[in-house]
């Protein structure tokens, strides 16, 4: 065994690898070289020949993969404050929505703000993931409705990714998002704009790494994602849908016979939906926050989900409306309370099921050789603790490509241990 840049001792792993609960190895070791991971186990079992540069001592704290936020839409302009207040006296979501506001009033804030304020705006959201433990972050675009905000919002998700702290980012495109106020009662004719023109605008400036919509009443049918899909394909991008949220259409299927990466939310999912998704591999993306958010009452079918052995992923959904929720430990804790996951569930749904909800399932998502040194280092023992302690961030240090947070790591670890 080579020389490594680094190695952590004295920590307990959850590998988030295998069938096994967490997939534990108490009191392990991770060698990093080149920012991947080189060896991981138990200390017991360190390769005697092992050289590394540098070793850090992790007093038996716990250490994860980096957690993996699978669906934001966290550039956007303006706030929605007013339709919270609104929703709590009663009036619904998609009753919003027919008024004018909802998605729509964030797409006229966003269309008047420039890259720089969105980018900074943004980047306070995307710290407060980060000191989550979240180390990548997908990004929707969807609030500018016409191209040129449209790749805006993408550039300075883009752009997230170059500052501190570090986080990968995976961009996605969501123009079929709702109907913008030029095109009301027109929604063929934006979506031929969307497919004709600014899906291959956002293609050949490399701009996005999939493509989404939002399938409901509210927004676009079945038949118009179909349409979508069939042109992201073509270009060789990888398609998601937000399905089944507030009603049933059949979204799921369709994303399903498109071979998507995910479909998102799924409340109203049936089980002809669960057996497609199974069959195509497609991940289930639990957000709780926007069922908590807008007092829902009907849950995904986690069980069915289950029974058919299709992956859930557990994300924020943070964006101004229906979910404004900027933490992705307090979500796993509503999917564990509102949906019924068990905390193995929730924090597979963090990590290696929604790396895989990202097509990064062989990159990143578990502690294994070979993948990324994507890492979070927390002050406490036991994965629970991630889930049920409600508002503590445990957060000790996180690593992208093997680089630890500047001002964490070592000062954090000399304190008292967990
Ligand atoms: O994921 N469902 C559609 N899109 C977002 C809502 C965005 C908004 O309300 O601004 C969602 O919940
Ligand atoms: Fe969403």
């Amino acid at each position: 065994m080579p020389r490594c840049d680094l190695l952590l001792t004295g920590a307990h792993l959850a590998t988030m690898a295998g069938s096994e609960p967490y997939g534990l190895i108490d009191d392990g070791a991770v060698a990093i070289d080149g920012g991947r991971l080189l060896w991981v186990g138990a200390a017991a079992d360190l390769p005697a020949d092992l050289e590394p540069r540098r070793t850090v001592e992790c007093g038996g704290r716990l250490l994860t993969p980096g957690l993996v936020d699978c669906h934001t839409h966290l550039v956007w302009g303006g706030d929605r404050l007013d339709e919270f207040e609104l929703r709590l006296t009663g009036v619904p979501y998609e009753e919003i929505a027919r008024r004018g506001g909802g998605i729509v009033s964030s797409v006229k804030a966003t269309r008047a703000a420039d890259e720089e304020e969105l980018l900074r705006t943004a980047g306070r959201r995307l710290r407060a993931l980060a000191a989550d433990g979240v180390t990548t972050v997908e990004v929707k675009s969807g609030y500018g409705l016409e191209l040129e905000t449209e790749r805006r919002c993408l550039r300075a998700a883009r752009r997230l990714a170059e500052r501190s702290p570090g986080v990968r980012v995976r961009t996605t495109f969501l123009g079929a998002h709702a109907v913008p106020p030029e095109f009301k009662g027109r929604s063929d004719d934006y979506l031929a704009t969307v497919i004709d023109e600014m899906l291959p605008a956002v293609a050949s400036e490399g701009l996005a790494d999939a493509v989404d919509a939002f399938c409901e009443g509210i927004a676009f049918s079945v038949e118009q994602v179909d349409r979508l899909f069939t042109a992201a394909r073509d270009l060789g991008l990888s398609v998601k849908l937000h399905a089944e949220q507030l009603s049933l259409l059949g979204g799921a299927e369709l994303a399903a016979r498109h071979g998507a990466l995910s479909a998102d939310h799924l409340e109203y999912l049936d089980e002809a939906g669960v057996r497609a998704m199974a069959e195509a591999g497609t991940v289930a993306v639990l957000l709780p926050g926007a069922f908590y958010m807008l007092r829902e009452e009907q849950a995904p079918p986690v069980a069915l989900l289950r029974q058919h052995g299709v992956p859930m992923a557990v994300a924020t959904d943070l964006n101004p409306g229906s979910s404004p929720v900027h933490s992705l430990l307090v979500t796993l804790n509503l999917a564990c309370l509102l949906f019924g996951l068990t905390p193995d569930e929730a924090l597979r749904g963090a990590t290696c099921h929604a790396a895989r909800a990202l097509g990064l399932g062989d990159e990143i998502g578990t502690l294994e050789a070979g993948k990324a040194a994507d890492l979070a280092l927390w002050d406490v023992r036991t994965p629970a603790a991630l889930v049920a302690n409600l508002g503590d961030r445990p957060l000790a240090t996180r690593f992208v490509a093997g680089r630890a947070d500047d001002s964490a790591f070592d000062g954090r670890l000399d304190g008292a241990r967990p």
